[in-house]
């Protein structure tokens, strides 16, 4: 017998369904709310305690600070897995065996090639727009090019889906880089594998031959892994929501770059190394910088802090911050940024503002200093970040099509002006 709810409302009591989740996770249904209330309804700012769906891809649980995709904890897969793989278990469920794994790439690098159309879309840009802009862009312009929006119900044609977008969305994040650093554009080189390839693409210089550097490839390919899900974070409920109208999955993916961008979400990343950056040319004085965070007439946040759901250390922040010190020593790179983020960890850890409010440095606090040690301009960090969470947002849409969710449409509560009449300009 599933345990019952009981919501008292208007004099009468109501009795709701209490589901319950393979990791103890419980939730009310309210699905039949409005209709035996008559009309009333929940509302919950920001969906803090409001579930959107059931889904079996990723967990986490914020309170202990764990993270699993499809039941592999993050810390395997960033030490064992390489991204494709993970790519490949987000979306269809499982780890590939090596034959399938190596008909993946295979077919991902058949569908790395881009319209020379979509060059002239680049060149429309002027150089110094937002690389995040372009990315949404493009990513939208390749429904013009693939005008057929997936069957989901045909395996096949979804599978075709998945390696088209993962063959190309590559290429268009080594052209937005191109454009805004003013260099000619690469085409993907099949002879190598998928992160060594974006790496050539993205500084491969002309007239040059591009050297791999096995540190760069395994920092990326990890970084790439510790984006690639997050559960119903604010871009992937976006990528559902539009896909909740059967609107295709480049224009989903497209709408999830876009509320990825926000400095508040994906966009933190790069928000993080112009706040460390501007802490340094203000002579690195850190206890100023948490003195303006805790200021609540303040705006200033103490970016790559906190997190909706992480109420303990992000497992995400702790693995890159391991990294980010293995890469620079590795490079050979001495910079005083990350010294600078430690000390701010160090304070923050110990300040009782932060603690009471359980804020701990989130995914975004120490990406930004390895794509800067790798050469990465700070406007492509939240490019990175859309780049390795592009497979949870497919598996995140192709969950929701294929559990046939209804589209979303959320009620409110309206609080304007009463029924009032119409009056004619000339008396108002
Ligand atoms: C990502 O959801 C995901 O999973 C996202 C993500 C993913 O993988 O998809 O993990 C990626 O987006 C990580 C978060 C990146 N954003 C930042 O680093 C921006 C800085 N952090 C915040 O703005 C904030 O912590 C949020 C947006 C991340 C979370 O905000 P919430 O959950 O709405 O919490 P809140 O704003 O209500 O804050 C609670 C309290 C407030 O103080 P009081 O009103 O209780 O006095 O904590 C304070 C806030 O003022 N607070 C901060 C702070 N974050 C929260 N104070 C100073 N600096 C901060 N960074």
């Amino acid at each position: 017998m599933s345990e019952i709810a009981k919501i008292e409302v208007n004099g009468s009591v109501y009795e709701f369904p209490v589901i319950e989740g393979t990791e103890n996770e419980k939730a009310i249904n309210i699905s039949k709310l409005r209709g035996l209330t008559g009309g009333v309804t929940t509302i919950d700012p920001g969906y803090k305690n409001t579930g959107s769906c059931e889904s079996g891809i990723t967990f986490l649980d914020g309170e202990k600070g764990t993270l699993r995709y499809r039941g592999y904890s993050i810390e395997e897969l960033a030490e064992k897995a390489d991204f494709l793989e993970v790519a490949y278990l987000l979306i269809f469920g499982e780890l590939p065996d090596a034959a399938t794994l190596e008909k993946f790439q295979n077919d991902i690098k058949k569908q790395s090639i881009v319209d020379e159309e979509i060059k002239k879309i680049v060149d429309a840009f002027p150089k110094a727009a937002h690389p995040m802009g372009v990315l949404s862009s493009l990513t939208s312009a390749l429904t013009a090019f693939n005008p057929n929006s997936v069957d989901v119900d045909s395996e096949e044609a979804m599978y075709n889906a998945v390696v088209k977008i993962m063959g190309k969305f590559p290429v268009l994040v080594a052209w937005t880089m191109r454009k805004n650093q003013g260099m000619p554009f690469k085409y993907s080189d099949s002879s190598l594998g998928y992160i060594e390839n974006i790496l050539k693409m993205m500084f491969k210089k002309p007239g040059e031959k591009y050297v791999q550097n096995p540190v760069l490839v395994n920092a990326l390919d990890k970084l790439l892994i510790l984006h690639a899900d997050h559960e119903q974070n604010c871009s992937t409920s976006t990528v559902r929501i539009v896909g909740s109208s059967h609107a295709g999955l480049f224009a989903s993916l497209s709408a999830g770059i876009s509320a990825l961008w926000g400095p508040l979400h994906g966009g933190a990343n790069q928000a993080v190394l112009e706040m460390l950056a501007g802490i340094e040319e203000d002579g690195g004085d850190t206890a100023k910088y948490m003195a303006k965070a805790k200021d609540k007439s303040d705006p200033f946040r103490l970016m790559g802090f906190g997190h909706r759901v992480y109420k303990n250390f992000d497992p995400r922040a702790k693995i890159i911050k391991v990294a980010a010190d293995e890469v620079l020593s590795d490079l050979g790179i001495e910079d005083p940024i990350l010294n600078i983020a430690k000390g701010l960890e160090r304070e923050a850890l110990a300040d009782d503002y932060f603690v009471s409010r359980k804020l701990y440095p989130n995914v975004d606090f120490y990406s930004g200093i390895i794509y800067r040690a790798m050469g990465i301009p700070t406007e492509m960090f939240t490019v990175m970040f859309a780049l390795g969470r592009l497979p949870g947002w497919i598996a995140q849409w192709k969950e929701m099509r294929l559990r046939k969710e209804p589209i979303g449409r959320p009620r409110q509560v309206y609080i304007g002006e009463n029924l009032r009449s119409f009056v004619p300009v000339e008396k108002r």
